[in-house]
């Protein structure tokens, strides 16, 4: 379809930007041999204070003194990053005199990471390179150091990604960087990881994985969007997108509830769907539901989930999602019943209805289902509105418009 007068050529193409991906149970014991095959003399190792205590930066540290390789610990990353904690991440970056990083933990220390990396190579402002609205958008000039990423969680998919997630706490807004420059050389992804981990971070982890390949399965087709070069990395439901979306679905409806309950084989499988709906969404990029977690991650009061940090009030990244997806999923049913339906079956629906699937297997994984289950009511959908209409990138990936109508629609079914 081209538009009435001719001008706008739709896209016909659609671009790979592929990771280099080593997989499997105990491949964190090569992060030395992987360092130095990629020029690595001296490197910074991002992690957070929980895990840092874990026996995987241990055996991380230990791999790499082996290869001979320098290492300084920064074990300081904020889980659920802000403008300051990336700032102060990038300072101990750029003192450090480091050709190369590391990055082990879950979504927030990947992301630091990359912005660390980012402002101690090119320095700027920092709203310099956020995404438009809040900043400049302005592009990553050059290609950064090399950047092992190390999940430590079966969830984000960060390490293939080149986004990093965080609040601008002056304006109280969620937004983000994203650039292909910040997507890791090598994701490192040892699902011996996950094995130790409570059973609500893998529920957690595990749904916001399912959203991951959801979404992208349900995005605007790559071909609806106006050719023009440089393609965003956010290019919609392609033939490739779909290809790591359905088997990710497959694989997650699968193992789920079993990884939740404890199975190690289970939690191998998620790692690996995880591992694929990051691949996916990394080149389709995510809609709605990632767009309404923003603003309810944000605007949270005193809830706090069982097997995570209790100092302060947090709905876990996957749980913020999940929420909005059924919701979500029900408005966008009409523009694909063929991909929702798809999807509910993967997920173990039997009649099509793939909220109703996913609300199914949050009841069995054990998350709350609803937002007023994490304290929201009627009354906060205003500012929830508000919090999600700025997040552009992710709504005009959205298979339908969406504005602040919509909006109030979708939150209210949310709760
Ligand atoms: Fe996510």
């Amino acid at each position: 379809m081209s538009c009435a007068h001719g001008l706008m050529q739709n896209e016909t193409a659609f671009a790979i930007d592929a990771s280099r991906i080593v997989f499997g149970a105990g491949v964190l014991g090569e992060i030395g041999e992987q360092a130095k095959a990629l020029g690595a003399k001296r490197v910074a190792l991002f992690t957070d204070r929980t895990v840092g205590k874990l026996e995987h930066v241990a055996r991380a540290r230990k791999s790499l003194q082996n290869a001979s390789i320098d290492v300084a610990v920064y074990d300081a990353v904020h889980v659920e990053p802000t403008d300051a904690s990336f700032l102060d991440a990038a300072q101990f970056a750029r003192e450090g005199r480091f050709d190369a990083y590391v990055s082990i933990g879950g979504g927030s220390t990947i992301d630091t990471c990359k912005a660390a990396s980012l402002y101690a190579t090119f320095p700027a402002e920092f709203l310099d390179y956020v995404n438009a609205p809040v900043g400049a958008a302005k592009p990553v000039p050059g290609a950064l150091p090399p950047h092992i990423a190390c999940p430590t969680t079966c969830g984000t998919g960060s390490e293939t990604t080149g986004i990093a997630v965080c609040d601008v706490l002056s304006l109280k807004a969620k937004t983000g960087i994203a650039s292909a420059r910040l997507r890791p050389s090598l994701a490192l992804v040892d699902p011996a990881c996950t094995y130790t981990l409570p059973p609500e971070v893998v529920a957690a982890s595990g749904f916001d994985v399912l959203c991951h390949a959801l979404e992208s399965f349900t995005a605007r087709p790559f071909s609806s969007r106006a050719r023009g070069l440089p393609r965003p990395m956010s290019q919609g439901a392609n033939p490739w997108s779909d290809l790591g979306s359905r088997e990710a679905l497959r694989i997650g409806g699968e193992s789920l509830v079993a990884a939740v309950e404890g199975s190690e084989k289970a939690r191998d499988q998620l790692a690996w769907a995880a591992t694929l709906a990051g691949v996916a969404f990394g080149n389709a990029g995510v809609h709605i539901p990632h767009a309404m977690a923003y603003a309810v991650a944000g605007l949270v009061r005193d809830f706090r989930m069982k097997g995570y940090p209790q100092e302060e009030a947090m709905v876990p990244h996957g749980v913020s999602v999940v929420l909005n997806a059924p919701s979500a999923f029900r408005f966008t049913a009409q523009t694909n019943p063929e991909r929702h339906r798809i999807a509910a079956e993967m997920l173990g629906g039997r009649d099509g209805d793939l909220a109703g699937a996913l609300e199914t297997l949050m009841n069995k994984a054990g998350v709350p289902v609803t937002l007023r289950a994490v304290g929201y009511s009627k009354g906060d959908v205003p500012a929830l509105v508000k919090g999600t209409i700025v997040q552009k990138r992710l709504l005009s990936n959205a298979p339908r418009d969406v504005g602040e109508a919509e909006l109030v629609e979708l939150f209210e079914g949310a709760l």
